[in-house]
């Protein structure tokens, strides 16, 4: 049987750092709302010139720097976002580009926070039909660019950065099951009121910054990951313990807390960052996967749970032998 195997991994986070204490400076809110309501307590932003594109290259050229692979070698780019440099040509043709290689092809797949996961699932589909051998799969956001500072419910949740992994055909396992969905019904719970093709428009409310309503999020966010729980128990024919880490999207503590207690997962093998990077929708994934890596936790032949949920509503899950 034929695996795409993770090979590296890598990420990128800005420099420039929000803590709580500066947005309470920013806006009405405070340290222990954040932290109660959300368990965040700072929060990485992209500076002047840092794009979703530049932090991918960077997460990128980690990856491949530990998987031991020369750019030239990959057969496809994947990059999940919803913060996309431009409108066109895909952010993942600029990172082809600054890789200094051309032919592969190369796409951005939005799925908004689970943008990451269905990259991962399009990508594997190549490996288990033979049409891809190498390849870069990336999870990248700049969202604090589309969050409105004045909105107090929103400006707080969010933060940027990129994390990618390369995957590597393998006979031993890699990927074992990945699961992707969506549902349109609740389009306006989390969203952007204006658009390309909707146009932007500030003064009739068709405006470029996210909306959520958090709580009706909040719910649907838990209760969704009582399927992804399904699945998963489906895959391991109800063997929950062979799962080593819970590598969960990273939106709240809370609902973080909420889906390990569905999977039976004890929090110390669960992998949070949110208090580090708060929520990056798509690249909070791979940021915690880099991070548990290079601190030791996570070690190669340890099987990893991921899973996200975002707006859409779109969710997934993936599980695999690192
Ligand atoms: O990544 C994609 C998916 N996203 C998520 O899964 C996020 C899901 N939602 C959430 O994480 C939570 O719903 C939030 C953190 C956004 C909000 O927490 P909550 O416990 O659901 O609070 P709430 O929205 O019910 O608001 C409670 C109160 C409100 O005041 P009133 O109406 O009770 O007087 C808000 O106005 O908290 C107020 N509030 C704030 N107060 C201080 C909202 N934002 C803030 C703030 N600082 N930043």
């Amino acid at each position: 049987m034929t695996y795409a195997r993770i090979a590296g991994v890598g990420s990128c986070l800005p420099e420039k750092v929000l803590t709580n204490k500066d947005l309470e400076g920013m806006m009405d809110t405070s340290d222990e709302w954040i932290r109660e309501r959300t368990g965040m307590k700072r929060r990485h932003v992209a500076g002047e010139g840092e794009t979703t594109g530049s932090m991918s290259l960077i997460a990128a050229q980690r990856a491949l720097e530990m998987a031991g692979m020369a750019a030239d070698e990959l057969d496809m780019i994947v990059v999940g976002t919803c913060t996309p440099d431009k409108i066109i040509p895909a952010t993942a043709t600029i990172v082809q580009r600054e890789l200094g290689i051309k032919g592969c092809p190369a796409l951005d797949v939005n799925a908004a926070c689970s943008g990451f996961l269905y990259g991962l699932d399009y990508a594997n589909r190549y490996f288990l039909t033979g049409g891809a051998k190498k390849a870069l799969v990336i999870g990248a956001e700049t969202l604090t660019r589309i969050v409105n500072w004045e909105d107090r419910t929103t400006a707080v949740l969010f933060g940027d950065g990129a994390g990618a992994v390369v995957l590597e055909v393998s006979d031993e396992p890699g990927i074992l099951a990945t699961h992707i969905h969506a549902n349109g019904e609740f389009e306006e719970l989390l969203h952007t009121t204006g658009g390309i093709s909707r146009g932007f428009d500030a003064s009739c409310d068709r405006d470029g910054f996210v909306r959520m309503e958090g709580n009706a999020v909040f719910k649907r966010a838990v209760a969704t990951f009582d399927s992804i729980a399904r699945e998963t128990v489906a895959d391991l024919d109800g063997h929950l313990d062979d799962i080593d880490w819970f590598i969960p999207h990273q939106a709240n503590m809370r609902i973080i807390k909420a889906a390990a207690k569905k999977l039976s997962m004890p929090m110390e093998r669960v992998i949070s960052t949110v208090d580090e990077h708060a929520n990056t929708s798509a690249a909070s994934i791979p940021l915690a996967l880099d991070l548990a890596v290079r601190e030791g936790r996570i070690k190669r032949g340890d099987t990893l749970l991921m899973a996200a949920f975002g707006a859409g509503f779109t969710w997934g899950s993936a599980m695999l032998k690192f």
